[in-house]
């Protein structure tokens, strides 16, 4: 088979060191990859947004099957327009990526389906939102309906913090269109846990659960970012929350579109908030996280080429999902001064000591080839460090241990990447 990944980051690698596993594909393509996704897939220099060209090099090479990674052109239908053209693809369709594309579509069907999560209002109008806001319990959240770069939701203190809210997100249009109407909604407090399940759009399934760390600093301090690290599976989430968020979030959740008229074909990425009251869905997202795929796909034991397929073909009910009985932690090299201003172009030195160990990888999500054939920093995420173990103790160490093997100038991580599974055992 020939395979075709779409997007260039840490996800993507993950996902093309998974499918290099099966021994269904000979050929993978990635567009437009980055210099870590060359080294195992070819990549084409065709950008995620351009759906047209994406489809004729799929048409004239013959690809199998088409996976997209990325979140914005999902949104924005590449699904679509590779059905169209005949082509098998992984993912869902524009109508149905709306669950992750519009936070007013998707607390609306929460709310219509009595699936769990927190109390919100919806505004178009900005003056509106702030009268509103004078009256509020805080702290409370702000989030643009659209897409937003993971950088969508505000957490306001004071009614002052949350006009600010209004105004960046609805008057000055720091994420464009996607600030033309908010949700207003309930501060839930508790753990944060990122469950991916695959569907067909009858049958959901959960794969093993993961934890984000979205902070660009220690202690969850500093600015929000796409994901600093992850760890898997938590503690947190128990065979008693399982239990609960499959008979109440997931499976309703993909009968709801259904209901709707919207079969959920792909990836149903769930963040859920773990609260006093039981678990409440935060997010939902159409496709797989990142960084969580960095960790939840190694410890996956199928081929995920036969689970995409299964997808498709409306046949997940006769795949039996597995993950090793073990851990995993990713810790992210970032450039210093991400998420805001930072340099790229230094050379990363050290990849080496990734070959032959098992159980360590290193996915790249922004890195590029330069002049001179060297590969260089080319994005505020730089490389994603994973490393297994027995369980999240040995998991941390041995990432962390990972990370001083490679180098680039303005290297920065987090230092407590999985720190809670310490306190917490
Ligand atoms: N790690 C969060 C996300 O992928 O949206």
């Amino acid at each position: 088979m020939k395979v075709l990944i779409v997007g260039s980051g840490g996800r993507e690698h993950a996902i093309a060191w998974k499918v290099s596993k099966s021994p269904l594909v000979d050929k993978i393509y990635c567009a437009p990859g980055n210099a870590g996704i060359a080294q195992i897939a070819e990549c084409v220099p065709i950008g995620a947004m351009e759906f047209e060209k994406l489809a004729d090099f799929a048409q004239e090479k013959g690809i199998d099957l088409t996976v997209i990674g990325m979140d914005e052109p999902l949104v924005g239908g590449i699904v679509d327009v590779f059905e169209e053209r005949g082509l098998r693809v992984f993912g869902p369709r524009k109508d149905t990526a709306v669950i992750e594309g519009s936070k007013v579509f998707s607390k609306n069907l929460m709310q219509k389906y009595g699936i769990p999560t927190g109390a919100y209002e919806i505004f178009s109008d900005a003056d509106e939102a702030v009268k509103y806001l004078e009256t509020s319990k805080y702290p409370i959240v702000v989030k643009a309906d659209g897409l937003a770069l993971g950088k969508g939701a505000l957490i306001c203190n004071n009614f002052e913090e949350a006009k600010g809210a209004v105004s960046t997100l609805m008057l000055e249009k720091q994420f464009g269109a996607s600030g033309d109407r908010v949700v207003v909604e309930e501060f839930l407090i508790g753990r944060e846990v990122s469950v991916l399940c695959f569907s067909d759009g009858t049958t959901i399934k959960t794969m093993t659960s993961a934890q984000d760390h979205k902070r660009a600093k220690d202690g969850d301090q500093g600015l929000n970012t796409g994901g600093m690290g992850t760890f898997s599976p938590t503690p947190f989430y128990t065979k008693e929350v399982d239990e609960f968020c499959k008979k109440y979030v997931y499976q309703p959740t993909i009968d709801a579109m259904k209901q709707e008229g919207r079969d959920f074909k792909g990836i149903l990425f769930v963040g859920l908030i773990l609260t006093e009251d039981g678990p409440k869905v935060l997010e939902y997202n159409a496709r797989f996280g990142d960084p969580e795929t960095q960790v939840v796909l190694p410890r996956m034991k199928n081929d995920i080429v036969e689970v995409f397929e299964a997808c498709i073909d409306g046949k997940l009910d006769a795949v039996d999902l597995q993950f090793e009985d073990n851990a995993a932690v990713c810790v992210i090299l970032a450039s210093d001064g991400y998420p805001e201003k930072y340099e790229k172009g230094f050379v990363i030195g050290g990849l080496n000591a990734f070959d032959g160990k098992e159980d360590y990888f290193c996915f790249h999500s922004g890195s590029k080839l330069d002049d001179e054939g060297k590969i260089v920093t080319n994005g505020g995420r730089v490389l994603g460090v994973t490393a297994l173990g027995r369980d999240l103790k040995e998991a941390r160490a041995n990432a962390y241990k990972a990370t001083e093997w490679v180098n680039f100038e303005n290297k920065y991580m987090r230092s407590d990447i999985g720190k809670a599974i310490d306190e917490a055992q």
